[in-house]
């Protein structure tokens, strides 16, 4: 069966990225990544793709003189490497309502939270701070609102009483690179339908789209 072709949208280390990357480099796996997109040069995940031999783009959204202008130049870039999927990985850049429209329900992000809770920067003090038990990450579809789409997969992390930022977002990234690739596969496999706003995953049980302490 042909793989979906899949582009990704990054910024920086690219540690997600990678994570796609290596459920893809197995065959039997339902997905292939033919283009990486970056607006930041130096950003560590365009090795990382080209270590793996997949196509980078740099675009440079301070070369261009708004933000439709940037996003019309990534569409064109993933329209022609074939994508037929946009996965953001650490994406720093609030995509305007036309390029959205344009790939929806065709265009998912992960975000280190579990949503509803703590959309938006400093997910891991914020949950902390609020003294949540529970936390974790979301892959969710893409929406005009910031980290709002319907939600696809969440992996949740306890918070220990010892934990500090960065020990909490190491444990939550760590479960973020076992999330992306299993999101990826079920959409990908044809398993998941979206009805008012909620994704229903179809084909198995719907704890396949949970990934939880007792994994
Ligand atoms: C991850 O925590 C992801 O959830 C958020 O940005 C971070 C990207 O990290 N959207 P990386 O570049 O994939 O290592």
């Amino acid at each position: 069966m042909a793989r979906l072709k899949v582009a990704v949208l990054i910024s920086g280390r690219g540690s997600n990225l990678q994570a796609l990357l290596d459920a893809c480099a197995d065959p039997a796996f339902p997905a292939e990544l033919v283009l990486v997109i970056s607006n930041i040069a130096t950003a560590y995940g365009l090795e990382r793709a080209r270590r793996a031999g997949v196509a980078t783009r740099v675009i440079d959204h301070k070369t261009f003189a708004n933000r439709a202008l940037f996003d019309q130049a990534m569409d064109e870039a993933i329209q022609d490497s074939g994508a037929q999927l946009v996965c953001l990985a650490g994406f720093m850049r609030l995509l305007t309502p036309e390029f959205v429209a344009v790939w929806k329900d065709r265009l998912i992000n992960i975000h280190p939270s579990l949503l509803p809770s703590f959309k938006g920067l400093h997910t891991h003090a914020r949950a902390l701070a609020a003294g949540v038990k529970l936390h974790g990450c979301t892959v969710h579809y893409v929406t005009p609102d910031l980290d709002d789409g319907p939600i696809i997969a969440q992996g949740a992390v306890p918070v220990l009483a010892d934990d500090d930022e960065d020990r909490l977002a190491a444990r939550v990234l760590a479960v973020e690179h076992r999330l992306y690739p299993l999101a990826l596969r079920l959409i990908a496999e044809g398993r998941l339908s979206l009805l008012d706003g909620v994704v229903r995953v179809g084909g198995g049980s719907g704890e396949a789209a949970l990934l939880n302490p007792a994994d």
